[in-house]
């Protein structure tokens, strides 16, 4: 039994603790008020970031109700947690943050400990700084066009594999049809295992599919990776305390194998491959100035590896289901494929593939519809004062968390009329310039734009010309109506899948 006076000091504790801990909590609310900006009210602990925190929503949809939420204001302010956090609104605010005063808004704000994260703190998504710009200016050349058109008869072999695939999976499959962005995801993680690493995935062939899987537990961690997730990203320092990592152990040793093997057997047996793997051993080797290990090679191969596969799947499977659900855009799309590929016998040649009209539109609408990441999280990294177009003025301090909120902008009816509606032509050359700079931020924008950009419309634009040409794609009764987000997914991943049939065509060209 404990004493009397025990029990009397734990209540004087108690009543001494409690409203200091309730005082901590809440000791930031008031930051929006005492500045006089706009927000929207926290909830005790969470903020702004309960669902998010309980699985439910995910970040960037919690951003979109925000976005509406406060129409008219410029900027408004929320919390993560405890963490004041700031939703910029203003077309010529994201400018400033994207482009104009980019060295106040240089990094992104997620972080990575490079002693628990060694591989994913090479990728330049993760790293800040001096450290940043001299990796972009290694890698941005391995990105032109001289570097990517060899590639395409290693990508059109893929797309083969992947049509001897769907001619086998497809009939079997009826009446629900298949999951598209699975399909997508086993043809870019194939199409990336080959162009970046030269090595071949299995991924049609293989049901497990184990590089597959092991690219995807870094994105779509599950329930209790993801509450680990949230500690690295919202509170890092009791992330490094308990450290963990972002990357699971063994997904990041399976990673570190596989590429040190490719490269030990090319040093070994004097092997030179056409890939992104040969562009960062020759690096390596070369002495130009910049300090660049194997260390870093493996490092980027595996960048590739991950940006490269899920982020252009969720692209290619969203463009085949928004193509299943507008027959109309697909018939127009094929005549367009067909006659290109009738011009230049029965291929699509590098710049031809890059230029077709509607083939560039679709994707664009696509990724305006779903952007693979619909929410983008910046930190300032030097203190400015930011004005919008009507003339109010934002302080911005050194380390306050920025909200670029895309799935608000692209589903904005100011900047875009009517905008659930798949309508590609948005995007044509005759109305393209009505969109505002910035509010289209697909492949995001300004000197972090999407490293990879031209990749991934090369590996998506083709698999797409080579599907309508060969394939009708068609709505199931299981194809949703309405797409959801996987809550516990990094990115735009569709909850339940995205179904649809694909009939092979009688002829095609
Ligand atoms: C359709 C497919 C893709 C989409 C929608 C996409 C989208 C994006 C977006 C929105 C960003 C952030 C840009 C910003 O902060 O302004 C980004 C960054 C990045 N992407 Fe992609 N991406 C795709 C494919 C790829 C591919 C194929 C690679 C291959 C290497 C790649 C590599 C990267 C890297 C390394 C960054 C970080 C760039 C930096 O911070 O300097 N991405 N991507």
């Amino acid at each position: 039994m404990i004493p009397e006076w025990v029990q009397f000091n734990w209540l004087t504790i108690c009543i001494a603790v409690i409203p200091l801990i309730y005082l901590y909590l809440t000791w930031n609310y008031n930051y929006w008020k005492k500045r006089n900006v706009a927000f929207v009210k926290p909830q005790l602990i969470f903020g702004n970031y309960k669902e998010v925190f309980l699985q439910k929503r995910t970040v960037s949809e919690v951003m979109e109700d925000i976005y509406k939420k406060l129409d008219g204001k410029p900027f408004v302010g929320f919390w993560r947690f405890r963490t004041p956090g700031i939703l910029v609104r203003d077309p010529e605010m994201v400018k400033t943050v994207m482009v104009k005063d980019f060295h106040s808004f240089q990094d992104n704000a997620l972080i990575v400990d490079p002693k628990m994260d060694p591989l994913l703190a090479k990728n330049p998504f993760f790293v800040s700084g001096e450290k940043w710009k001299n990796m972009r200016s290694v890698l941005s050349p391995s990105f032109t066009s001289g570097k990517l058109k060899p590639l395409l008869p290693l990508m059109e072999g893929v797309c083969e594999e992947l049509l001897e695939y769907l001619r086998a999976a497809a009939p079997a499959s009826a009446p629900d049809g298949i999951e598209a962005s699975l399909t997508a995801f086993k043809y870019t993680v194939e199409m990336v295992a080959r162009c970046a690493l030269g090595i071949k995935g299995n991924n049609f062939t293989d049901s497990e599919g184990h590089l597959r899987t092991m690219v995807r537990r870094i994105v779509s961690p599950g329930f209790w990776k993801n509450i680990e997730f949230m500690i690295l990203n919202f509170l890092p320092s009791m992330g490094s305390f308990l450290h963990l990592s972002w990357m699971p152990r063994d997904v990041d040793l399976f990673f570190t194998k596989i590429v040190t093997d490719e490269m030990d057997y090319r040093k070994k047996n004097n092997v030179i491959r056409p890939d992104y793997l040969q562009y960062l051993i020759n690096m390596s080797k070369k002495e130009n100035g910049v300090a660049y290990t194997e260390a870093d090679a493996l490092g980027h191969a595996v960048t590739f590896l991950t940006e490269g596969s899920e982020t252009s799947s969720i692209t290619l499977g969203f463009a085949w289901y928004e193509l299943a659900r507008h027959p109309a855009v697909q018939e127009e799309l094929r005549q367009e494929v067909v006659a290109a590929r009738g011009a230049n016998g029965g291929r699509l040649p590098f710049e031809v593939l890059l230029e077709l009209p509607l083939l560039d539109q679709v994707i664009h609408e696509t990724l305006r519809l779903h952007p693979a990441l619909p929410a983008m999280e910046k930190v300032c990294t030097r203190a400015i004062s930011l004005r919008a177009a009507d003339g109010t003025e934002l302080h911005v301090p050194k380390g306050q968390l920025v909200i670029l909120p895309v799935l608000g902008f692209h589903k904005d009816p100011r900047y875009f009329h009517d905008p659930e509606r798949f309508d590609p032509d948005r995007f044509s050359p005759g109305r393209k310039s009505d969109i505002p700079k910035y509010m289209f931020l697909g492949f995001g924008g300004g000197p972090r734009q999407c490293l990879g950009m031209r990749f991934a419309l090369q590996q998506t634009k083709l698999a797409i010309a080579t599907m309508v040409a060969h394939f009708v794609i068609k709505a199931t009764p299981k194809t949703p109506e309405v797409v959801e987000q996987d809550p516990t997914s990094f990115l735009a991943c569709a909850k339940g899948g995205l179904w649809v049939r694909f009939e092979e065509r009688q002829t095609s060209l």
